[in-house]
């Protein structure tokens, strides 16, 4: 069996496309466009190269983007202060603060610091808890790319076995979460594994959705694979660096060359998961402007 690509280059095109609408329709109707600030602390490559294509998507639906880069020295009340304007500036919808922050800041307190009603990464805890209770306002952006791509791939959910390998608070839990709800591209039976579970083999072979966040490139082997089972790989490994283009070779936690001839769907890395998580950021801060319109 060769698997079908769930890509979500073209997933993204797709999603950004009728965002790109929904902000030309309401900006008609109601002269308001979505606003995000995007907070940068610091100059880490990474978290450079994120903030740029998330400022660069962001003006490309046709966002207000507000851009502040912090120097690394930043103190945290300035920080604070900082997210304390924006928490009452009526025309911005979403905060982003890019993660890592430096070490003498205390991240969670500046998580902590956002209107809930405004965090766009759902990572404040109110946002945790309205998941949790199947009340989201926000949905965490990796998961909500994640079940979207399952959901326009069209694969099927209601009482399948989604096993997921991978408990951290960003992708793990909350895909988790969202896959035991009731609804759309859910209602699913839900196990999840991790550093301390005993045969990962035996689970992740009676997966019919394997969702795969452990960042260990190539943990999962294709002969733990259902045939025909959806593989979501959310593994973002670099292996080294490729002496053509001197850019990062990436890999996944799953071995996709021998699993792409056993499953049914799978996500490439790159060009799977990855380009998801800032779709969903535009969408949630999309949504945030609909929250406060009445218009969700
Ligand atoms: N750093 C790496 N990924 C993310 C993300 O999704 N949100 C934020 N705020 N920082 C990050």
């Amino acid at each position: 069996m060769t698997a079908k690509l769930i890509k979500g280059t073209e997933i993204r095109e797709e999603i950004l496309k009728e965002i790109e609408e929904e902000v030309k329709q309401i900006k008609e109707k109601h002269g308001a466009v979505p606003g995000l600030v995007t907070i940068l602390v610091g100059e880490n490559p990474a978290s450079v190269s994120y903030v740029t294509l998330k400022i660069k998507t962001a003006k490309r639906v046709g966002f207000k983007e507000v851009q502040e880069n912090l120097p690394e020295n930043v103190s945290e009340e300035e920080l604070l202060a900082m997210i304390d304007k924006y928490n009452k500036d009526d025309s911005i919808h979403g905060i982003l603060v890019q993660l890592p922050l430096p070490k003498h800041i205390d991240e969670k307190k500046v998580l902590y610091a956002i209107d809930p009603d405004k965090d766009v990464d759902a990572f404040h805890p109110v946002n945790v808890g309205r998941l949790v209770i199947g009340e989201p306002k926000f949905l965490p952006c990796t998961p909500a790319g994640i079940q979207e791509m399952i959901v326009r791939a069209g694969v099927p959910t209601d009482g399948a076995e989604v096993v997921v390998v991978g408990r951290s608070n960003i992708v793990g839990k909350p895909i988790a979460i969202m896959m035991m709800q009731k609804g759309r591209g859910a209602n699913a039976t839900v196990t999840v594994c991790h550093t301390g579970t005993k045969d990962l083999e035996f689970h992740c072979k009676r997966a019919d959705i394997l969702i795969v966040a452990a960042g260990r490139p190539g943990l999962v082997k294709a002969e733990w694979i259902k045939p025909g089972a959806c593989v979501i790989d959310v593994g973002v490994n670099r292996v080294g660096i490729s002496e053509k283009t001197g850019k990062p070779i990436l890999k996944g936690d799953v071995d996709f060359d021998k699993a792409k001839e056993i499953a049914g769907w799978i996500t490439p890395v790159p060009g799977g998961v990855g380009p998801m998580t800032i779709t969903m950021l535009m969408k949630n801060t999309l949504n945030s402007l609909k929250y406060k319109l009445g218009l969700l």
